[in-house]
C-alpha cells in the first residue's frame, strides 16, 4: 500500500497517544509523539537554567539541543543530545511548563521542520499527533482526526496516569494548559477544516480504535 499520513490533533486527555499508537501498531505505520518533543526542549531548556519567562531567551536557545525520536509504536523513544528523556518528560515540572516553551515560534519552526523530516521519512506511512499537526506541520495529510472528550472524562483520564495526582487538580492544570495552548499566536490547538472530530467522552479505548482504523482503511 502507498504510504498513508495521519493527523491526530486535540487537547490533552482525549487519549491521543494510546490511539495513536494502537492505531499505528494494528497498522504497521510508524509513530510520532510530538507532545515529547516539545516536553524535550523544555526538559532541556530548565536543565539548563534558561528563564521560562523569557521568550526571548528560549528563542536564542532553539536550536541547541538534537532531539531524536525513535518511531516504532511498540516503543517509541526520545532523546536529547543522546540522553533518554522519555522519563524526565513526564515530570510535573516540565507538563506545567512546556506550554510557555511550545507558545515560541523559533522553537515551533524547529521542531515543525523535524517533524516534516521524520513524517517524509517513514516508508509505509505514519500517525502523527499533537495540537497543529492537521493545521500547520502536515496540511496534506491523508486523514486528520480531531479528539475530544468532556473536561471531565480528561482529567480523570489523567489523573488515572499520574501517580499521586488527585482528579481535581489534574482538571485545573489541564484546563489551564488547554487554554494557553489553544490562545497562543503561532499554529494554536485547533480542528483543522477537513478534520473528523470524534468525541470519546462515551466511548472506550477500543472503541476509539477501531473508529481510527475503520477511517484509515477507507483511506488506503
Ligand atoms: O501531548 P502532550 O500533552 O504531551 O503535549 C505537551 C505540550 O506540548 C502541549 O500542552 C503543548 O503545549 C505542546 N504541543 C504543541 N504542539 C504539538 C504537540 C504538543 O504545542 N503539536
Amino acid at each position: 500500500p502507498t504510504p498513508v499520513i495521519v493527523a491526530i490533533d486535540g487537547p490533552s486527555g482525549t487519549g491521543k497517544s494510546s490511539t495513536s499508537k494502537a492505531v499505528a501498531a494494528q497498522l504497521g505505520l510508524s509513530y510520532l509523539d510530538t507532545g515529547a518533543q516539545y516536553r524535550a526542549i523544555t526538559w532541556w531548556m530548565v536543565s539548563n537554567g534558561i528563564d521560562i519567562d523569557d521568550p526571548a531567551a528560549i528563542a536564542a536557545a532553539a536550536g541547541k539541543p538534537e532531539i531524536v525520536s525513535g518511531t516504532d509504536p511498540q516503543g517509541p523513544t526520545i532523546t536529547v543530545d543522546g540522553v533518554d528523556v522519555a522519563g524526565p518528560i513526564r515530570t510535573q515540572e516540565v507538563t506545567s511548563k512546556v506550554s510557555a516553551v511550545s507558545a515560541v515560534s523559533d522553537v515551533r519552526a524547529r521542531i515543525t521542520e523535524l517533524q516534516r523530516t521524520i513524517a517524509a521519512s517513514a516508508q509505509d506511512g505514519i500517525v502523527v499527533e499533537g495540537r497543529d499537526i492537521g493545521t500547520t506541520v502536515l496540511p496534506d495529510a491523508d486523514l486528520k482526526i480531531f479528539l475530544t472528550a468532556s473536561p471531565e472524562a480528561r482529567a480523570a483520564r489523567r489523573s488515572g496516569e499520574v501517580k499521586g495526582s488527585d482528579v481535581h487538580s489534574t482538571r485545573e492544570a489541564l484546563i489551564k494548559r488547554d487554554a494557553a495552548d489553544s490562545s497562543r499566536k503561532t499554529s494554536p490547538l485547533a480542528k483543522a477544516g477537513d478534520a473528523v472530530e470524534v468525541d470519546t467522552t462515551e466511548l472506550t479505548l477500543a472503541q476509539v480504535i477501531e473508529c481510527v482504523v475503520t477511517l484509515v482503511e477507507e483511506k488506503r
